[in-house]
């Protein structure tokens, strides 16, 4: 997979270099390339912002730099086969970054990243880049970052581990929070490692049991329990179906039920949590 982030920092994607991403690319699985935006500024003061048009506070990025920027990097001859590029613009007024997007986003040959500062980019920029190839805006979470270099680590980390290859167990993330399958929309519970018993910390006496269909049902468990109380908006928008006999008496125990004809499940009021 190739990627190119144009950035007014280029030393904010150093971490690139670092651990599981600078692995993969010094493995030649990921071809990383950095761009400073004002390498594509024609003025004394490399000037990329100018101040908004209708007025208010702050700067906005100007067109030029971008569009030079863009097109250069487009010519670079990369051939990304049928799928072409993608353009992935950060931006908190962006579609919220999921597992399900960085799944879609890591079976993509090129993605081009522009994150942005001050009070984002030009709108032209995107309609522009838009009439030649996919651009996806992404948020990373609802809060206002100060620049998209942060988010642009975020996105190529949880997109480079899903790349074949680049996890030395391609069954770690089987079981991931959020993964697709049998605990689809369902949390990760909690995990332990050795010593058995640590400052009068027990771990649970089934995960040293042997007993595989025990620890699964555990840790099946435990993910409906971790869920459930981190996040029941993921609970509401599991199927029903999906789920077994013992998963329903899990989910009544921590106060949840089947809606009457729906396939949402709804607290049950008055259950301790
Ligand atoms: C100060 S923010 C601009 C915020 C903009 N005025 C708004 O409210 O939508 C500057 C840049 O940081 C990045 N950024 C900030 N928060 C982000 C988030 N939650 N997800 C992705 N990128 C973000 C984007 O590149 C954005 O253009």
């Amino acid at each position: 997979m190739r990627l190119d982030v144009v950035t007014i920092f280029p030393e904010y994607l150093e971490p690139l270099n670092v651990s599981l991403v600078g692995k993969a690319r010094a493995r030649g699985q990921l071809d990383v390339h950095v761009h400073d935006l004002r390498q594509w500024t024609h003025d004394r003061h490399n000037t990329v912002d100018d101040t908004p048009y209708g007025g208010g506070p702050g700067m906005v990025m100007k067109t030029g730099p971008w569009g030079e920027a863009l097109d250069q990097t487009l010519a670079d001859g990369y051939d990304a086969g049928a799928h072409g590029p993608v353009l992935v613009v950060p931006t908190p007024s962006g579609r919220p970054f999921t597992q399900e997007l960085a799944v879609e986003l890591s079976e993509r040959p090129w993605l081009i990243f522009t994150p942005a500062r001050y009070e984002g980019i030009d709108r032209r920029v995107m309609d522009e880049y838009a009439t030649r190839m996919p651009v996806y805006e992404v948020s990373i979470g609802d809060y206002v970052l100060a620049g998209g270099e942060a988010a642009v680590l975020v996105i190529t980390e949880a997109v480079a581990r899903l790349l074949p290859g680049v996890l030395g167990n391609a069954e770690s993330h089987r079981d991931d929070s959020f993964a697709p399958g049998a605990m689809a929309n369902l949390l990760e519970g909690p995990v332990y490692t050795k010593p058995p018993e640590w400052r009068g910390h027990a771990i649970p006496d089934v995960l040293v049991s042997g007993h595989h269909g025990k620890i699964a049902r555990w840790r099946r468990d435990e993910a409906f329990r971790r869920t459930a109380a981190h996040r029941p908006d993921l609970i509401e928008r599991c199927d029903p179906a999906a789920f077994d006999k013992k998963d329903r008496e899990t989910l009544s125990i921590l106060g949840w039920a089947p809606e009457p004809g729906g396939r949402f499940w709804r607290r049950v009021e008055g259950v301790e949590e």
